[in-house]
């Protein structure tokens, strides 16, 4: 079998794993410390875009944090001011609470230079934690495990809201952590909050996720307490989809996956984020190239490659989009990427950067077809249950907003698995700055929902 068709996954495939999803989404919804956690939120409404306020929001998950002031018209609208500060590698592997006090000072600093609070006025903060924490109320949780390369130190089994609220206390910052969310659910809310109401929030970025409304009846392994009827009778799920079919059941993966896999910082977890998200994608492809290289079916000009495609993590999944800026046939922008990636022009042949840009194609559909099947797994009881109207679904995250043609490969591969008439129902938004503004929602959801504060 040649590369290309071990990367092909074809329909009765897509059948198989979003079975396989469902089935763990239902052992989930049944059981705590499963793999596909099925994190109930606490959060019991989403919002229809009437919603008024100011509120602070804190959102860490990737590359860098936000602390962001968002202001909620009422009308759909809302203004948001924000300021991004960096995370280092350090800060990502290093001891927790270092973390966290820098989040606290970062708060600090955010409201004593942008914020338009008022001197001494304590401030609700909805925190945006896009990691899997098990979560006890809309204000607390416990961190199951690191995702995404961050591997902080004494984290695991500890409450994130308290340590940042005891952060902010330590350094005397007028804030109060209200509510918990994770940036699904935040896009989840922002994107009801802007179309007056939608189904699902899902990630495809750094990492992957999705979050919905469910019956609390489904959500078997809630105790009563939390069933409590006066709340509501739905509550939002974040799925935790990223760790399905880690024992690798009906997933194909390769060789070249299981390389990445392997030498991942979390081997044998989150096995289906990693080959979709954009933190993996272009790694995939920098294991196939090598092993290509290897047998002088690529860049066979030259004997040894440059650093990037000798460096964990070198080829950067943007570098992927790059390159399929090319029509099918095309190599131009192709070739600028080898040339970034410090191969010299007199040793790219036409057919390495075809090579190149195929390969990005090909992992880049093979992701979305994936993604497409977990949200087929959610949205397949919706359509069934209501027959008509449309399925709002609100997506964020670099990889929907910037790999070509990601959405619709999503799109087409939903066609198949729901067929057309469902498919024509759903209505596909790109919910930007969805943890942003969802964590505001969440905070004031948390406030009208009563929760005390810590
Ligand atoms: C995390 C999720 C998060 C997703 C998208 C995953 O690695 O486990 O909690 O929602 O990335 O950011």
């Amino acid at each position: 079998m040649n590369f290309s068709e071990k990367l092909i996954v074809d329909d009765n495939a897509l059948f198989k794993i979003k079975n396989e999803i469902q089935a763990e989404f239902s052992h989930g919804l049944n059981y705590h410390g499963t793999d596909v956690s099925m994190i109930p939120t606490f959060v019991y409404g989403l919002p229809d875009g009437t919603e008024c306020g100011t509120y602070l929001s804190l959102d860490l998950g990737g590359t860098n944090m936000r602390v962001c002031e968002v202001n909620l018209s009422g009308d759909r609208n809302f203004s948001i001011s924000q300021e991004k500060y960096k995370i280092t590698e350090d800060l990502k592997t290093g001891e927790f609470t270092e973390l966290f006090s820098y989040m606290a000072k970062s708060i600090g600093h955010f409201i004593s230079t942008k914020s338009q609070s008022k001197q001494g006025q304590r401030i609700p903060l909805g925190f945006t934690f896009s990691f899997p924490v098990d979560q006890s109320a809309i204000n607390s949780g416990k961190l199951i495990g690191f995702t995404k390369g961050f591997n902080a130190k004494n984290a695991v089994g500890k409450d994130v809201v308290e340590t940042l609220q005891d952060c902010l206390n330590k350094q005397n910052i007028p804030v109060d952590v209200v509510a918990l969310v994770n940036d699904t659910v935040g896009t989840l809310l922002a994107h009801s909050y802007q179309s007056g109401g939608a189904k699902i929030g899902a990630i495809f970025g750094t990492g992957t996720n999705g979050a919905y409304l469910e019956d609390l009846t489904e959500i078997k392994k809630l105790d009563d307490e939390a069933k409590n009827p006066k709340a509501g009778s739905k509550m939002v799920v974040n799925t935790e989809w990223g760790n399905v079919d880690n024992a690798r059941s009906v997933l194909p993966i390769t060789e070249w996956d299981d390389i990445v896999d392997s030498a991942s910082i979390n081997p044998r977890r989150q096995s289906f984020e990693k080959l979709i998200s954009g933190m993996y994608l272009g790694e995939i492809l920098r294991r196939l190239l090598v092993d290509l290289h290897a047998k002088q079916e690529f860049l066979s000009n030259t004997s040894t490659l440059p650093e990037a495609f000798n460096t964990q993590y070198g080829l950067d999944t943007a570098l992927m989009s790059d390159s399929l800026r090319d029509s099918d046939g095309e190599t131009t922008h192709t070739k600028q990427v080898l040339g970034a990636l410090g191969v010299s022009a007199e040793n790219v042949r036409e057919l390495d950067a075809q090579l190149f840009r195929d390969a990005s194609q090909l992992i880049g559909l093979r992701a979305a077809r994936f993604s497409a099947c977990a949200l087929a797994a959610v949205i397949e009881s919706e359509a069934s249950e209501n027959a008509a109207g449309d399925i709002n679904i609100g997506l964020d995250g670099s990889v929907i907003e910037f790999f070509p043609r990601f959405e619709q490969s999503i799109r087409d591969a939903l066609n198949v698995i729901l067929g057309n008439q469902a498919e024509k129902r759903i209505k596909i938004g790109l919910a930007k700055d969805g943890s942003g503004v969802g964590a505001a929602l969440c905070a004031l959801q948390a406030i009208k929902q009563g929760v005390a504060k810590k």
